[in-house]
């Protein structure tokens, strides 16, 4: 095992930062996971969980929580290690765990399978340095919080939602290939002599029932595979050639900034384990399978932040995202109902069967109750996912996935979008009564970032209603039938797209993020350099409602996501102005500036920003780190350096790249897909390159001018940058 533990900083994130008090062992960036399993990190507290897994964990509770299972992953030694160092080798998606007693040295595996989603392994070497009196070692699992209910043969089901799993394991303790006696199940004593070898291993097999997106699952019978099946070496080979294919398709390189490297390694690593094309029932969370913060809930952040990496280096994973939205249609269209509109209105926050999961209350840390109004208020959902079904049907040309799922889900939110904005006396629709991206303000009237989302989702309803008619008359023909979708209805959408209130004054340049914003106290936020905490806790939460502080990207997240609704220069003069108000009070925010700020050509200010992203998770201090990687700044991070630095546009009829590199960095170097073609890019500061290395001929955009991609030949431009460009020094 010795050859794992590797020191290559660049694709190894450790936690070997001198700190003897500090206690890793728990953290959640150490987490592995194969989108169906997930582990946290460390040896400490226990964290295993099974995508889907969702129950209500009380029975005077209403919102469903992703359950934990028994954590077959965690082995305790006695006498204890004195330290233990947790090693995550991104390359081979495997943990490595070094932990040293005077008598011991331990360094074990762990790895969840990418390559056959039901397995896990452990293995762990305990090197015996000394005679000592005994160690014993205990592997019986951790239960977790809430127990889950054992049925017989390894069966366990969730006590509410009657979810059924099965966990099958083969351990054994050896030591010179002999087993060791156990004393009692999954427990062991020996006598150590100086010089031992004694090695640990175990297999792990979940089987999970087929979650259905109803409230009541149907109980089928959950297949077990054959655990003497399973061949240790061959599990790990499988493992590691599943993540050489994922590594060639998304990874950065970055040249001249080895912080940098690693970082986008470790968002890449965390985007990378947390999908699995294979299951269209589940979605990513904002913390994944690694950490229990938000109950395993799923927010926009999979859709804004976190498809473009998937749509774009692993088109079946962003496939199987947007098909489990098309499975909770059900639970939008009664959402949308319940609260008197049409069409599907998605949950802010979604378990698995798509109904509202946003609990109502919560209670602070000073003990207060304090009502939850975005489960309400926050719909801008609605249009994140229509966003993200129409770039994934841009960027990939999957027919069968637009006519067969991702059209219903456009002219649903469409349709829920025109019932929403209601035609008043000034002769405009207006959507009152929202909650934006900017979570600081709450029953706002015309959100900016919600209207123009909510009209261009119209739109995108119009267009696919008129490509299936065009393209597959017959299922448009059905569809329309089974939405009761009439030509008529249609006229009204478009008359409401054509009337939505948007505050935009041609003279500045502005978007008023809602009606009387501008009028709010202003404060600037810069100068509060020494704060410690969040504005809104600063300054309590009505002067922060009376201000125009921001909580995180609101009008600048619209710039990001469509740039062509911002008249020339509007863009720059929207950043400008809303960038000294935002407090970054969320960890969605930073990327989003930055992806702005590197588009509008100030690659330095971009940069600050990558890094202050990357240290939501990375830095010493880590924010929340046992509670759960922060998928959507990961997600964040990548779209900063593709879509920011290197200027990808793929929504177009070709794909485009317009790179403008920091100072700081000498080079950056990925592939991305697009409609069926592989591209490699290289940019340096002046230069870019692209090669088609898969796929048919195409034209490519560099810098705005159209060249022939022809497969295996390379594209090189030079790209001087001129001094004028940076809009934001103006
Ligand atoms: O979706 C986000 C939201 O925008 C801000 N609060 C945290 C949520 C989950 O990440």
């Amino acid at each position: 095992m010795t050859e794992c533990f590797l020191s290559d900083p660049a694709w190894v994130f450790s936690a070997d930062d001198g700190d003897p008090f500090r206690d890793h062992s728990t953290e959640s960036r150490f987490a592995i996971s194969n989108g169906f399993l997930g582990v946290k990190g460390g040896d400490g507290e226990s964290g295993f969980w099974v995508a889907g897994l969702f129950d209500t964990p009380a029975s005077d509770r209403t919102v469903p929580e992703l359950m934990a299972v028994p954590d077959w992953f965690r082995v305790r030694l006695h006498p204890a290690p004195e330290t233990v160092v947790p090693r995550l080798d991104m390359r081979r998606g495997t943990l490595l765990t070094e932990q040293r007693h005077p008598g011991f040295h331990v360094r074990s595996l762990r790895l969840v399978s990418q390559a056959d989603r039901r397995i896990g392994l452990l293995t762990a070497r305990i090197e015996i340095a000394r005679d000592m009196d005994e160690i014993r070692l205990d592997a019986t699992p951790e239960m977790g919080g809430v127990r889950l209910v054992p049925e017989g043969a390894g069966t366990r089901v969730t006590p509410r939602s009657g979810k059924r799993i099965r966990i099958g394991t083969r351990t054994s303790l050896t030591s010179g290939g002999l087993e060791i006696a156990s004393e009692a199940t999954d427990i062991w004593r020996w006598r150590p002599r100086a010089g031992q070898v004694v090695v640990f291993q175990r297999l792990i097999v979940v089987a999970r029932e087929a979650p259905v997106p109803v409230p009541v699952p149907v109980p089928v019978p959950v297949q077990m595979p054959d655990l003497a099946g399973f061949v240790r070496a061959d599990i790990v080979t499988a493992h590691q050639s599943a993540w050489d294919d994922r590594w060639h398709a998304s990874d950065i390189e970055i040249g001249g900034d080895p912080a940098a490297q690693q970082a986008i390694r470790f968002a890449a690593y965390h985007m990378n384990s947390a999908a699995n094309p294979d299951d269209p029932y589940v979605s990513v969370g904002a913390r994944a399978l690694t950490g229990a913060d938000y109950r395993g809930h799923v927010f926009w952040d999979t859709e804004i932040f976190l498809l473009p990496f998937y749509t774009m280096t692993w088109p079946a994973a962003a496939r199987s995202l947007l098909m489990y939205r098309f499975h909770t249609l059900k639970g939008a269209r009664a959402k949308a109902r319940g609260m008197g509109f049409r069409g599907a209105m998605y949950a802010w926050e979604s378990a698995d069967t798509g109904f509202e999961t946003t609990p109502e209350q919560v209670e602070t840390e000073e003990h207060r109750i304090v009502d939850v109004l975005t489960g309400k208020q926050e719909q801008h959902i609605s249009a994140d996912i229509a966003y993200a079904v129409w770039q994934y049907w841009l960027m990939t040309n999957d027919e069968a996935f637009l006519r067969d799922a991702g059209a219903e889900i456009l002219l649903e939110t469409a349709r829920f979008w025109s019932s929403r904005a209601v035609g008043e006396a000034d002769g405009q629709c207006h959507i009152r009564g929202v909650i934006g991206p900017d979570e600081y303000h709450e029953h706002v009237d015309d959100n900016a970032y919600t209207n123009v989302m909510a009209r261009w989702n119209i739109r995108r309803g119009l267009d696919a209603a008129a490509l299936l008619r065009e393209r597959w008359p017959d299922r448009w023909a059905e569809l329309s039938a089974s939405l009761d979708l009439t030509d008529r209805e249609m006229a009204d959408w478009r008359d409401t797209a054509g009337r939505l209130a948007v505050h935009f004054d041609p003279a500045t340049g502005l978007f008023e993020q809602f009606e009387g914003y501008f009028g709010l106290e202003d404060i600037d936020v810069t100068a509060y350099p020494e704060r410690k905490m969040p504005f809104d806790v600063l300054f309590g939460r009505e002067r922060t409602q009376g201000s125009q502080l921001v909580k995180q990207a609101d009008v600048v997240a619209l710039a990001a996501l469509l740039p062509e609704e911002f008249p020339a220069g509007s863009a720059a003069a929207n950043y400008r102005y809303y960038e000294p108000r935002c407090g970054h009070g969320s960890s969605l925010s930073p990327a989003m500036h930055g992806l702005v700020a590197a588009r509008l050509g100030d690659p330095d200010t971009a940069l600050r920003y990558f890094r202050e992203t990357a240290s939501i998770d990375l830095a010493a201090e880590a924010r929340a780190a046992g509670r759960g990687v922060h998928m959507a700044a990961l997600g964040g991070l990548w779209m900063l350096v593709v879509s920011g630095f290197a200027g990808v546009s793929a929504g177009g009829d070709y794909l485009a790249i317009d790179p403008k590199l920091p100072a700081a960095w000498d080079r950056i170097a990925f592939r991305v897909e697009w409609r069926g073609r592989r591209f490699r890019i290289v940019a340096t500061c002046d230069t870019a390159e692209v090669v088609l290395e898969s796929g048919e001929q195409t034209m490519v955009a560099v810098r705005g001018t159209l060249y022939a991609a022809v497969p295996g030949e390379t594209i090189r431009v030079a790209i001087a940058v001129p001094a004028s460009l940076n809009a934001l020094q103006r």
